[in-house]
């Protein structure tokens, strides 16, 4: 078998991977991309991100079509939902996106390998699927992602229970649908449903939603998706399941089992390090089964970087792609930087959930001085408008400096109004910047100000 050498080989095609691989070719590399899925795109294309992002557009029109209208003075009937071509739908938005990134390999002259990455030796690497093939390149990039954590005792079927894949696409609505787990995938997935007709429980683990994110903004979240009609059963541990005919039985610790349709699990995820080939060229996992890299992503052996849901920090596609092109910038150029306290996350649920930099909890337990600026969506002329005031803009800053440190927000569009969060903590702004800055009226933007003029007790509207 001949090799196919390469300056670099990223394997995984995913927000990390791909991302990665094209800016290497940009900065003048050649580049292979190895991925075992004929699409690209990875998890976030395929089977997360996006999709998930279609099923929650297109069920939370499907809703507010039958419920939310009337107080606008719009009257529909007959409203009814054809769940197969909503699933066609996403289908299609995922088709086009994953058909895009391969398109952009073609513009960009990635070489795109199909199969099965194995690191045979330091810079070698074996493709295997239906053609074999042998590779090697100066630097080996893996991105390989992660896959849905299992729980003990819960087998997913492909049928009755599964995991954030099957809930995708479910092919009619379930009765019942029981969720493990109150994190990003189990609210969001649960949402779906719910809104489509489903009676959904939340089962958790811990005594609260959304684990990570600012406690007081989860609080209000629980009462929202409450009153939404998700039920939430906090503090209880599930211990198995077992399948009859149709019926799930969730075993719940000290608790009644609950029947169900469908069940499904969203109790985190774990790196995919499985088959690569890691032990060949001496690299042991850390403790949660990651792969340990430095601040430039060099893993302990020369020439072999990893980035994305394999190595640590938030598993978040946007994260992933950010370390993919701070990596490959390193090697090229010698500079590459992620700044870790600017990564937003989002949840995207009715109303949105998005947050960056601390959290309160984390300001109190690192005893850092902090003030705080709340304001409520109720209070802003917009949300008004929309007819979606629930929730609220929480800024925290430093009590000394003013240097902004946490924002967290819970309510309308919440995951788009963050970006400016985002940058404000990027350019390492205060809270008095932000409030300073001219923002639009009327905006879902003027509660950001509206919470930065808060911090130092000068909001306006409330
Ligand atoms: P997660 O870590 O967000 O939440 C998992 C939840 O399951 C936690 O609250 C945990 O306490 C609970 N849990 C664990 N074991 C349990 C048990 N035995 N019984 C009951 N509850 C249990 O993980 P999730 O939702 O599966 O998402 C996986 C990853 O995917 C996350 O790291 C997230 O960052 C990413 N993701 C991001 C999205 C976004 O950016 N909007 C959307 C979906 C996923």
């Amino acid at each position: 078998m001949a090799t196919n050498h390469y300056d670099l080989i990223v394997i995984g095609g995913g927000p990390g991977g791909y991302v990665a691989a094209i800016r290497a070719a940009q900065l003048g590399l050649n580049v292979a991309c190895v991925e075992n899925e004929p699409a690209l795109g990875g998890t976030c294309l395929r089977v997360g991100c996006i999709p998930s992002k279609a099923l929650l557009e297109a069920s939370e029109r499907y809703h507010e079509v039958k419920h939310g209208l009337e107080e606008f003075g719009v009257r529909v009937a007959g409203v009814e939902l054809d769940l197969p071509r909503m699933l066609q739908k996403k289908d299609s938005v995922v088709g086009a996106l994953t058909q895009g990134v391969a398109h952009l390999f073609k513009k960009n002259k990635v070489t795109r390998y199909l199969g099965h990455g194995r690191l045979l030796a330091k810079g070698r690497v074996a493709v295997e699927g239906e053609e074999r093939n042998e590779l090697s390149a100066k630097h080996v990039l893996i991105a390989t992602g992660s896959k849905p954590a299992q729980l003990k005792g819960v087998v997913p079927d492909g049928k009755r229970i599964g995991t954030s894949t099957d809930g995708l696409s479910y092919s009619e609505v379930p009765r019942h649908l029981v969720v493990i787990g109150a994190g990003y995938i189990g609210l969001e997935l649960g949402s779906v449903w719910r809104r489509l007709g489903a009676d959904v429980t939340v089962i958790e683990y811990l005594d609260r939603i959304l684990p990570g994110m600012d406690a007081e903004i989860a609080d209000e979240a629980e009462r929202i998706f409450e009153k939404q009609g998700l039920k939430l059963r906090l503090g209880a541990a599930v211990t198995g399941a077992s399948v009859e005919g149709d019926t799930v039985t969730v075993e719940i610790d000290g608790q009644a089992p609950l029947s169900c349709d469908r069940l499904l699990v969203a109790v985190g995820r774990v790196p995919n390090t499985e088959g690569l080939g890691l032990e060949a060229v001496g690299i042991e996992l850390d403790p949660r089964g990651r792969i340990p890299v430095d601040q430039h992503f060099r893993t302990y052996v020369e020439g072999i970087y990893a980035v994305g849901d394999v190595i640590r920090g938030p598993m978040l596609a946007h994260k992933a792609s950010e370390e993919g092109v701070a990596c490959v910038e390193q090697i090229v150029t010698g500079f590459g930087h992620v700044n870790y306290d600017a990564i937003p996350g989002i949840v995207y649920t009715h109303p949105e959930i998005a947050s960056v930099g601390k959290t309160e909890d984390e300001l109190k337990e690192h005893k850092i001085p902090y003030k705080k600026g709340v304001f409520p969506f109720i209070a802003n002329g917009r949300a008004r408008a929309l007819g979606s005031t629930e929730g609220r803009v929480k800024m925290l800053a430093h009590a000394e400096t003013d240097r902004l440190l946490g924002v967290h927000v819970i309510g309308p569009r919440a995951g788009d109004l963050i970006a400016e969060a985002a940058v404000a903590i990027e350019f390492g702004a205060s809270s008095e910047d932000v409030a300073r800055s001219v923002h639009a009226h009327p905006t879902l933007a003027e509660a950001m100000k509206e919470a930065a003029l808060a911090v130092s007790g000068k909001a306006v509207h409330i």
